[in-house]
């Protein structure tokens, strides 16, 4: 049986947290989210962030970046329109409800991709990283931000008998990095380059991946 995540259980289980999504998810994601946004203010330019959801991020980028986001989940979206519409974040330019393994984008239209708490619960992730190596420039990089599945030990099991459970509530609490590392492998224009716990209790994952290939600048 295929333990991803279908879209449909995805879409409904947004439409129910988008209430209270920045009260239950904002305070305990902070450190992933903040780690993700500052590799990518690193890069600057035109950034994607994909599954941006209610908008958190916004406030960790600044006017050196650029922000476009896409969510599928309209009422998810709704909340980021109405933190736009507050005027505090005119360097995000645009969100759009898009599902990101079928992205409208032109190739190599961003310097940078972020998706912060997503590649795990979308319904076929190398999908999505192979969408996120288009629509990302050459020497660009992609940055995943993630609890990612404890191979070994008390948490492993946890996490093995939480799968099961908390698939109606939109979460895949046992994605393991192993399958970011293949994706990479067989990837012909994306490479690993870093995989890094986040302080300050290693819970979450950074990886990050750059787009090979040479750039129409170069
Ligand atoms: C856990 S939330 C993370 C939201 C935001 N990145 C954050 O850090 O607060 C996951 C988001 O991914 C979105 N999502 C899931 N599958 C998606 C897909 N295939 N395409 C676009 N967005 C998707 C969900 O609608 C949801 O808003």
């Amino acid at each position: 049986m295929s333990l991803d995540l279908e879209a449909n259980i995805v879409e409904t289980a947004y439409a129910r947290w988008a209430p209270i999504y920045d009260a239950v998810c904002g305070p305990i994601m902070v450190p992933g989210r903040r780690a993700a946004a500052q590799a990518a203010r690193a890069i600057g330019g035109r950034i994607l962030e994909v599954g941006v959801g209610t908008g958190l991020s916004f406030d960790d980028y600044d006017h050196g970046t650029q922000i476009t986001g896409i969510d599928m989940s309209a009422p998810m979206l709704e909340k980021a329109r109405a933190k736009m519409a507050s005027g505090r974040y005119p360097f995000v330019k645009a969100v759009h409800q898009m599902d990101a393994h079928r992205m409208t984008f032109d190739d190599a239209t961003f310097d940078c991709v972020v998706a912060q708490f997503v590649i795990t619960l979308v319904a076929q992730p190398e999908q999505v990283l192979c969408e996120c190596a288009r629509v990302v420039k050459p020497g660009g990089r992609i940055i995943l931000v993630n609890h990612l599945y404890s191979e070994v030990g008390v948490a492993a099991v946890v996490e093995r008998w939480a799968a099961q459970r908390t698939r109606a509530l939109g979460l895949r609490p046992e994605f393991p990095f192993a399958r970011l590392q293949a994706w990479a492998q067989s990837s012909e224009n994306a490479i690993l380059v870093e995989r890094r716990k986040i302080a300050p209790f290693g819970l979450y994952t950074l990886v990050c991946f750059e787009r090979t290939g040479v750039s129409a600048a170069a």
